[in-house]
Order: structure tokens, then C-alpha cells, then sequence
């Protein structure tokens, strides 16, 4: 069977030649149920629909935790995004079907592993596969931030611009200055390789310091506190975590140069917001843009009404080629488990 895909808007096809698998080797004579809590890629779902018996999310309605675990009676995957909290809670209530959660997310900050290792559910997330994209939207938020990018495009689309000036609406040119980067993994390492195109100084913090092989010339510093200093940009790419939460709060806020912008595209939750908007509108620092923001979509409103950020709604992975190759490497995941090889991306 040969299933052909074309995803729009982009003309990227995806041919799946593979027959379904054929589970009754290693699931007891029946097909896996899988579980998928939104709306998936055409290109994810048809290989969803050969390879397993899928309950999907036609109106990718928001689930609640009672409707995920109502949902999940009798599966034995459940493939979610970060959108769904399993918090230990949800865990607990999830039937003793459930094998494993592979999220369509590299990010797992929405899954209390422990509760999952400790029902024996096994956790899979989707590194690599994002890393460029969400490393060009790190790209995209310094440039738009530094180059005053969403004033300039509401003043077009109002119709308001009057004149050009050598005064008007100046911004700060990134070319040559310092980029500093807080966790140096698969994507940091990407963001800091797409700004030493604009000739810029890599500088990073990282809880251990880099082989230099990957440190390509970077320069390492031992504590956060080391590297705000040297930060014309700040682009923030850890997990969240007990010891990330609200990293960058006032206290390190006040070591960056008056001059810096911040970009995040990690999580909202390693910012305290209300130390960011007062840095901000006091001018404290020059700019900041950010894809992610605590407590997802209802945002903390304050940003919208500065003149200084530059925002989108949680872009990072937004390309069909990515978003396609998220759900293929969760799909990766799903079948290694059923046919008893351990998954790649195994977290728990
Ligand atoms: C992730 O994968 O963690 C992103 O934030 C969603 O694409």
C-alpha cells in the first residue's frame, strides 16, 4: 500500500510505501490503539491510520484532564502535546492500559515523569527534528526585536507611516555584537551557529561546558550570573525545570547591559514576567522577543502594550516539514515499544 500526502500550503509530499505492520507478531493478534489528543499533520495521521487502530481529535478541540482520561479507557499509547498536562493527578487516573506517552513536543515539562515512571508508563518526547526551525524563530524574534519589526508592521498596516527620517524609528544592529546563549543543547547549539552568520561573539552558559568540538570557539562561562554581563542578545534555550523556573529574574535581569534584548523561545515559564515588563518599560533593557510565555494562550497582557517586544504564539516548530517529521519520530517511538526494541527518545 502507497499512501500519498501533500500538506498545504506547502508542496511537500510524503509518500508512505510500507504495509501496515502486522502487530499480531508481538501484540497478542490485535492492533495497538493510539490515542491523539489534537489535530496532526495529513502526512501523520495517514501513517497513524495504517499502522494503528487511532482514536483522533477531529475538531482538535482542547481536551480537559477528565476528558483525556475518559479518552484514554482501553489505549495503549496516547500521543499528546504540550498543550495536555499530565500532571501526577492525570497520571494516576489514566487506566492501567496506557503503556506509554509519546508527546509530539521535544519539551516534556508537560508530564510529571516521575508519576509516569512510577505507574511503569513509559515517556518519549521528539528531540532533533525541531531544532532548526525553532532555532530560526530565535533568529527571527533577535532581529525583530533589535530592528523594532512589529512597531514597523502595525505602522504599514495602519496606513500611518508619514516620512522616512534619520531619526525614524532606529533600532539596534546585532551584526558583530555578543550573542549569549543559556543552555547549550541541540537547538542553543543551532541559534548560536545562525548568529555567528551575523559575525556575532557566541557567549554560554551550560550546566557542564561543551567538548570543544561543539564549542566551536563559544565562550564559556561557569554561572549565569558570568554571562549576563556579556550579553547584547540573550536567547534562552534550557528546559524548564525546579531549577530553571524563573531564571531570569529581576536580580539577573539587573546584570544585563541596559542595551540588551532578550529573546526566548524555550519556555515562558524560565522568565518572571513581571521582572521582564519592568525591565522593559523602564528601560532597563533595550527590547525583547518572545514565541513562549507562562501560562499559554492567556498570556500576561503587559507585553502586548510595550513598544519593546516583538511576540508570536508559540512558533518554533511551525513548519509543515517539522511539524511532519515531529510526528513521525513519536510515531518512531510508538512502534519501537510495541515491537519491544526501546524507543529512541525514551525520557522515563
Ligand atoms: C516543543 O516541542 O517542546 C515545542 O515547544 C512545541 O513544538
Amino acid at each position: 500500500m502507497a499512501i500519498q500526502v501533500t500538506a498545504a500550503p506547502v508542496l511537500e509530499s510524503v509518500t508512505i510505501f510500507r504495509d501496515r505492520f502486522d502487530w499480531r507478531r508481538c501484540m497478542n493478534d490485535r492492533t495497538p490503539i493510539v490515542l491523539v489528543t489534537r489535530k496532526m499533520p495529513p502526512a501523520v495521521e495517514a501513517r497513524l491510520q495504517r499502522d494503528y487502530d487511532v482514536r483522533f481529535n477531529p475538531d482538535d478541540r482542547l481536551l480537559s484532564a477528565d476528558e483525556l482520561v475518559a479518552r484514554s479507557e482501553g489505549v495503549d499509547a496516547i500521543l499528546p502535546c504540550y498543550t495536555e498536562g499530565f500532571s501526577a493527578d492525570v497520571i494516576a487516573r489514566l487506566p492501567d492500559s496506557v503503556r506509554i506517552i509519546a508527546t509530539y513536543s521535544v519539551g516534556h515539562n508537560h508530564i510529571d515523569v516521575a508519576a509516569a515512571r512510577d505507574r511503569g508508563i513509559v515517556v518519549t518526547n521528539t528531540p532533533d527534528v525541531l531544532s532548526d526551525a525553532t532555532a530560526e524563530v530565535a533568529i527571527l524574534l533577535m532581529l525583530g526585536a533589535a530592528r523594532r519589526a512589529a512597531e514597523g508592521e502595525r505602522l504599514m498596516r495602519d496606513g500611518a507611516w508619514q516620512s522616512w527620517s534619520p531619526n525614524f524609528m532606529t533600532g539596534t544592529q546585532v551584526t558583530g555584537k555578543r550573542f549569549g546563549v543559556v543552555g547549550m543543547g541541540r537547538i542553543g547549539r543551532i541559534a548560536a551557529r545562525r548568529a555567528r552568520g551575523f559575525d556575532m561573539e557566541i557567549h554560554y552558559y551550560n550546566r557542564s561546558r561543551l567538548p570543544a568540538a561543539h564549542e566551536e570557539d563559544a565562550i564559556y562561562h561557569p554561572t549565569v550570573e558570568d554571562l549576563l554581563p556579556h550579553c547584547d542578545v540573550l536567547s534562552l534555550h534550557c528546559p524548564v525545570t525546579p531549577e530553571t523556573y524563573h531564571l531570569l529574574n529581576k536580580a539577573r535581569i539587573d546584570l544585563l547591559p541596559p542595551h540588551a534584548i532578550v529573546v526566548n523561545t524555550a519556555r515562558g515559564e524560565i522568565v518572571d514576567d513581571d521582572a521582564l515588563i519592568s525591565a522593559l518599560t523602564e528601560g532597563r533593557i533595550a527590547a525583547a522577543g518572545l514565541d513562549v510565555f507562562e501560562n499559554e494562550p492567556d498570556i500576561d497582557s503587559r507585553y502586548a502594550s510595550l513598544w519593546n517586544t516583538f511576540l508570536l504564539p508559540h512558533l518554533g516548530s511551525a513548519t509543515v516539514e517539522t511539524r511532519n517529521q515531529m510526528g513521525f519520530r513519536a510515531l518512531d517511538n510508538v512502534d519501537a515499544y510495541f515491537r519491544g526494541v526501546e524507543p529512541r527518545d525514551r525520557v522515563v
